[in-house]
């Protein structure tokens, strides 16, 4: 049984769907919900579902980003996760960083990566008159948002999309490929999962 800690900043819906899928035959299970921000919603969903919760509060490193890591690093190490998944955490790790978790990290980014990395993604895709759009679970490398590709699901951009039109189209895809990824990556099974309209 593999050990996942996963990573929030706000609500956690990813998390909630990574956590809610690990039952019965899956070869994983969460241990460990973390998150930068207090006062985060995702922080009590993971709670509700009997999930350790910690709290790295970043705004408690001012200019520290050495100190903060080192902190977030001894964190998960006490939950020895074998799996980390990035799920809507919105800070950007060293490469230091990344390097301690080579192999072991995981993210989503709601966009069809090598295109849109970095944020406003959905209002980029729209101003860029893309045809389509999409979220891309990738290994997490030294590169911000640019580790091997694992899992992929794209949507259309309709016309009168706006960015929160758009996003709104792209959630529920991120709910349903970040799950398959995992499954498939907790048994060494790469294979890039392909979903979408
Ligand atoms: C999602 O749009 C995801 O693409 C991005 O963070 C947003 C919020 O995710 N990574 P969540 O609801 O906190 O999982």
């Amino acid at each position: 049984m593999k050990r996942v800690a996963i990573l929030i900043s706000g609500g956690g819906s990813n998390m909630v769907s990574l956590v809610d899928d690990m039952t019965g035959d899956h070869p994983c299970r969460p241990v460990l919900v973390l998150s930068n921000v207090p006062e985060a919603g995702g922080l009590a969903k993971a709670a509700a579902r009997g999930i350790e919760t910690q709290v790295i509060d970043h705004t408690q490193f001012p200019k520290d980003r050495v100190a903060f890591e080192a902190a977030l690093h001894a964190t998960l190490l006490a939950a020895s996760p074998d799996i980390v998944c990035l799920a809507g955490f919105m800070r950007i790790l060293s490469p230091e960083f990344m390097a301690k978790w080579d192999g072991k990290m995981l993210n989503i980014h709601p966009s069809l990566l090598p295109k849109y990395r970095g944020l406003h993604t959905h209002q980029r895709a729209i101003d860029a008159g893309d045809a389509e759009h999409g979220c891309t679970v990738h290994e997490v490398t030294a590169e911000l948002d640019g580790g091997p590709v694992l899992g992929q699901a794209t949507v259309a951009i309709s016309a009168g999309d706006t960015a929160e039109t758009l996003a709104a189209k792209v959630l529920p895809f991120e709910h349903q490929l970040y799950p398959a990824v995992l499954r498939r990556y907790a048994q060494g099974d790469r294979t890039i999962v392909r979903l979408g309209t």
